[in-house]
C-alpha cells in the first residue's frame, strides 16, 4: 500500500485574501462546495481579521454559514486574537488557526505587533479553543526570507515554531511567505526545525513566486513531512508580502505527490474542474 500524503486546502483563504475585486459570498461558496467534492480532509475557509486590513474577509460568517458542510472535512479559519476566536466558533469553524512571525518585520506588518506580543495574543486564544474542544493550528512566516528583514535566520523558525507547539498547536506550518526559497534554504531551515520539532507535527507551505514550491515540498518529503498546502488554480498571495505569488497550486502538487507514489485521496478530475472554476475568480 502507498504511504499517504496530505493536501490541506487553503485556497478560499490564502488564495483568495488578496484578489483585488470583492468576490460575492456566494461565488465562495460555491468554490467551497466544489473543494468538499475533490476529497479534501481539511479545508481553510476564511479569516476573522480586521476587515480594514483584509476586505476579501469580510463575509466570513456568511461563508461559513452557506457551505454545505461535508463531516469527513474540518472547516477552519484564521483567528489572530480572541476576538476572531470567538467570531469563528460562534460561526462554527471546526479548526482555527494562529499565525506567527520567525520575522519582526512581517509581524510587525501583517498583525500589528512584535513576535513576543503575538504570543500573548494567542495564549488566550489556546485557552478558549482548548475549552471549546477546537483544535488549533499554528502558522509560521516567513520561514526563509522575510519582506522587510532579507533573510530569516533557521533558528528564528525552530524557535517560534517550537513556541507554537509548546502552547497546544497541534501541527505547525512553516510558511514560506515570498516564495522565494531555494531548495538549500528550505533544508537549512528544515534541519534546525526538526531539530526543535517532529516530521510528523509540521506541514509545508510554499507561494510559487520564483516556480521552486514543488523542489521545496521534494526538500519536506526528503526529511518526513506529509502534509502540505496548497491553493486551488494557484491562487493568491498576501497583501503584506508585496509582489508575492499564490501557493503552490493543488492540482499540481497533487499530481507530483502521486508521481512520486504517494496517496493523497484526491480527485484528480474534480480538482482539474475546480482549478478552472478557481482561476475564473481572478481580477
Ligand atoms: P490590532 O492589533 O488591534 O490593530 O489588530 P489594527 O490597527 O490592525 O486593527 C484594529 C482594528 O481591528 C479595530 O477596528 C479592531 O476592532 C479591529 P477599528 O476600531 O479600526 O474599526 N479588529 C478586528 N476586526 C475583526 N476581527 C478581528 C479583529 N481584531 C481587531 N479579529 C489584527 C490585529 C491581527 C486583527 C490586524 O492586524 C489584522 O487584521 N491583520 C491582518 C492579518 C491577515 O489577515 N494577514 C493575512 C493572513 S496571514 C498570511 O497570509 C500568511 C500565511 O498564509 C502563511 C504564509 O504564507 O506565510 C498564513
Ligand atoms: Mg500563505
Amino acid at each position: 500500500m502507498s504511504e499517504r500524503a496530505e493536501i490541506v486546502e487553503v485556497g478560499p483563504r490564502d488564495g483568495l485574501q488578496n484578489e483585488k475585486r470583492i468576490i460575492p459570498a456566494e461565488t465562495k461558496i460555491a468554490l467551497v462546495d466544489r473543494l468538499s467534492a475533490c476529497g479534501f480532509g481539511r479545508i481553510e475557509v476564511t479569516s476573522f481579521v480586521n476587515p480594514k486590513r483584509v476586505p476579501q474577509m469580510a463575509d466570513a460568517v456568511e461563508v461559513l454559514a452557506g457551505i454545505a458542510r461535508d463531516p469527513s472535512i474540518r472547516y477552519a479559519a484564521l483567528t489572530p486574537n480572541l476576538r476572531g476566536f470567538e467570531a469563528a466558533r460562534e460561526a462554527k469553524a471546526e479548526e482555527v488557526a494562529i499565525f506567527a512571525s520567525a520575522s519582526e518585520g512581517f509581524s510587525q506588518a501583517n498583525i500589528g505587533c512584535s513576535i513576543a506580543e503575538s504570543m500573548e495574543r494567542f495564549a488566550p486564544v489556546m485557552e478558549a479553543a482548548r475549552a471549546a474542544g477546537l483544535p488549533v493550528r499554528g502558522y509560521v512566516s516567513c520561514v526563509t526570507h522575510c519582506p522587510y528583514d532579507g533573510k530569516v535566520a533557521p533558528e528564528a523558525v525552530a524557535d517560534v515554531a517550537a513556541r507554537l507547539l509548546d502552547m497546544g498547536c497541534y501541527e505547525i506550518s512553516l510558511g514560506e511567505t515570498l516564495g522565494r526559497a531555494l531548495p538549500e534554504d528550505t533544508g537549512a531551515m528544515l534541519d534546525a526545525v526538526l531539530a526543535r520539532v517532529p516530521a510528523e507535527r509540521l506541514a509545508g507551505h510554499f507561494h510559487d513566486t520564483s516556480g521552486r514550491a514543488l523542489d521545496n515540498v521534494a526538500v519536506c518529503l526528503d526529511r518526513g513531512l506529509r502534509v502540505f498546502d496548497a491553493s486551488i488554480g494557484g491562487l493568491g498571495g498576501c497583501p503584506f508580502a508585496p509582489g508575492a505569488a499564490g501557493n503552490v497550486a493543488t492540482e499540481a502538487l497533487a499530481l507530483m505527490l502521486e508521481e512520486r507514489g504517494f496517496e493523497t485521496g484526491l480527485d484528480a478530475k474534480r480538482l482539474a474542474e475546480t482549478a478552472a472554476f478557481a482561476k475564473e475568480l481572478r481580477a
